[in-house]
């Protein structure tokens, strides 16, 4: 039991957490994001690269983040705070807990602009304005899409609205209601996906695509991609997850319910793959087409199969609702933060920041019409705000995190609250302490430039035993103090 405070909010049922998180994780990284950079990287080299940083980066730092936000019992800022107060440490650790909310507010601002393009990409499946005779036609369509800001600013309006009534509701009554069924009727969609790729009749060319793990074809800019994207998928330093642990129930565990939602991010981020490049094989197309991939090939392919029309309005139906379960969990820590340090009730904290929330994404969606001009370094908002965020932001935030957790907070409270196995628990310090701080650092000098883009991830390998080395060694030292 944490010593610290005592909760408010708690979500109401068994799989409240495990739904929400999953909610979370899940999103347009895995349907959109991930399937496109497997098929830029170049297919199975880059899955596996990818899930091993799940593995090594992204499940112990999610694990910690649930760890801080129950035991501190509130937004990151707060949580963050007590534990390090807790700890005997400073409590401008809090600073962190600053650095996610405002990471999880920038992703919003332009993820709502491309949850956008799924809803109005839904609505034209359902109308049938989705029609052409070649992947240039599409991109037309796209272009179209685009090129109206009044259109496009419509659709990611009406996304933010949706986000900003579920999170006003409250955790329970919104967040924790809108999963419980949004979540299974997305695995039921998937489910559908994918039977009808099995029949697709190019299901053997997206397994081998996705499972041939040929590493001639890894380059250094895939293993720091797959790294960056293994944080943006799971939500890690964002706030979103960390809040979400702060509403866990003392009575479940970490260790347990975290790597499930691992594992069914994981899951899904397969199964789209698994849903979309056989479809893509089948029509005879390239699986390297870029962020337009399953806004231009993907329709293009269904519309010259059987079925086809329906499986498409299914396809942006379910990305849809991915993309919202992710964006509610995105609001969360700065609408629980205005309402439990500030007193600001709940709805009136979820307008009031929609309000700031639609201007900057306003500005976002213009990157794609009317300030396609405004650039500065060569980017337009959006990508700035996608590239502050995954590149620079989230790195910073997950190393900050694997300090805090590794080194800082006591050993025994992060024991207790992750309930691990005894061995289980020294392999997770182990890795939170050495291998997951030193690989983010090497993404994150890498988005400064620092390694000159040449980077050889070879390198990478020595992460795993420099640790063991300073591990071994400093267990001689207590060793020889303890003799
Ligand atoms: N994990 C989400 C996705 O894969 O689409 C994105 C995300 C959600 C990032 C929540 C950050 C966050 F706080």
């Amino acid at each position: 039991m944490s010593a610290i405070a005592r909760p408010k909010n708690l979500w109401l049922g068994r799989w409240g957490f495990v739904l929400a998180a999953t909610g979370s994780s899940v999103g347009l990284g895995n349907i959109w994001k991930f399937p496109y950079m497997t098929g830029e990287y170049g297919g199975g080299a880059f899955v596996l690269v990818y899930l091993l940083c799940i593995v090594a980066v992204g499940v112990p730092v999610m694990m910690a983040e649930v760890a801080v936000g129950r035991r501190g019992r509130g937004s990151p800022v707060d949580a963050i705070r007590r534990v390090a107060r807790e700890a005997g440490r400073s409590g401008l650790w809090s600073a962190l807990g600053w650095m996610a909310m405002l990471c999880g507010f920038m992703i919003l601002s332009f993820y709502v602009v491309v949850a956008g393009w799924s809803v109005s990409y839904l609505w034209k499946s359902l109308s049938g304005g989705l029609q052409a005779d070649s992947v240039a036609g599409m991109a037309a369509i796209f272009e179209a899409n685009n090129a109206n800001p009044w259109n496009l600013g419509f659709w990611s309006t009406l996304v933010t609205l949706a986000t900003m009534s579920i999170v006003g509701l409250g955790v329970q009554g919104g967040i924790e209601r809108s999963v419980r069924w949004m979540m299974p009727g997305l695995v039921l969609m998937l489910a559908v996906m994918i039977v009808y790729a099995m029949f697709s009749g190019g299901f053997a060319a997206g397994v081998d695509f996705l499972f041939a793990f040929e590493f001639g074809k890894l380059s250094g800019a895939g293993v720091l991609a797959a790294m960056g994207h293994a944080f943006f998928t799971l939500s890690l330093a964002s706030g979103a997850i960390l809040t979400y642990g702060a509403y866990l129930p003392e009575t479940q565990s970490i260790w347990r319910t975290t790597l499930t939602v691992a594992i069914c991010d994981t899951l899904v981020a397969l199964m789209a793959g698994l849903a979309i490049f056989p479809v893509i094989f089948a029509n005879g197309m390239d699986p390297d087409s870029g962020p337009g991939l399953i806004f231009m090939s993907l329709p293009l392919a269904f519309q010259q199969m059987p079925l086809g029309g329906v499986v498409e309005v299914i396809f942006f139906l379910m990305l849809a609702v991915a993309a919202l379960t992710s964006a509610i969990s995105m609001i969360e820590a700065t609408v629980a933060w205005l309402n439990e340090s500030h007193g600001i009730p709940r709805r009136r904290a979820a307008w009031g920041v929609g309000i700031v929330l639609w201007l900057v994404s306003t500005l976002a969606m213009l990157s794609f019409n009317l300030g396609a001009e405004w650039k500065w370094g060569g980017r337009h908002v959006f990508d700035w705000l996608d590239f502050l965020t995954s590149r620079l932001m989230m790195p910073l935030g997950g190393l900050g995190m694997a300090v805090l957790a590794g080194f800082l907070l006591r050993r025994e409270a992060m024991r207790d609250e992750l309930g691990l196995p005894a061995t289980l628990f020294t392999a997770w310090r182990l890795v939170i302490r050495y291998i997951s701080p030193l690989a983010i650092l090497v993404v994150f000098l890498d988005a400064l430039g620092w390694l000159g883009g040449g980077f050889d991830w070879r390198w990478l390998l020595a992460v795993p035993l420099a640790g063991l080395v300073v591990e071994g060694l400093s267990a001689r030292r207590t060793g020889d103090r303890q003799a």
